[in-house]
């Protein structure tokens, strides 16, 4: 019994750790691929752009704002940073989808 217990601990402690990482869901993971979003963006850490997170930490958009800046990016938001090309080619769909999944991290 003591033994089953402390698996279960173990296995909780490992599962909580990979949480500690977000976790994209495989449809969104697909489109930032596509869209070359990762060679610039992590969702947890700062790349060449910031941090999905911290982007939602700071400004709080708005999917249709998050849609707005991939066409339009706004360097002055982002002090420090070299300027994000505009995005023209992204299909509006995807973006959405993207913008949407971003606005949802906290
Ligand atoms: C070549 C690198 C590069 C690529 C590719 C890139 N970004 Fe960025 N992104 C940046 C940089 C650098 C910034 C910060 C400076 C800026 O906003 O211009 C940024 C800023 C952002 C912001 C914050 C905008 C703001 O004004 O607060 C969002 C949201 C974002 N990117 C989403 C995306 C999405 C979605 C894609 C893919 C469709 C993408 N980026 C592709 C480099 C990139």
């Amino acid at each position: 019994m003591k033994k089953i217990l402390v698996t279960l601990l173990f296995i909780g402690g490992i599962s909580s750790l990979s949480h500690a990482q977000t976790r994209i869901p495989p449809n969104v993971q697909k489109l930032l691929q596509k869209n070359t979003c990762l060679a610039c963006h992590n969702a947890d850490k700062k790349l060449v752009g910031p941090a999905y997170k911290e982007v939602m930490q700071k400004k709080k958009y708005k999917p249709e704002q998050i849609v707005e800046l991939i066409y339009k990016p706004n360097p002055k938001n982002w002090p420090g940073y070299p300027p994000m090309a505009p995005m023209a080619q992204v299909p509006k769909n995807e973006a959405l989808i993207i913008a949407k999944w971003i606005a949802s991290l906290k």
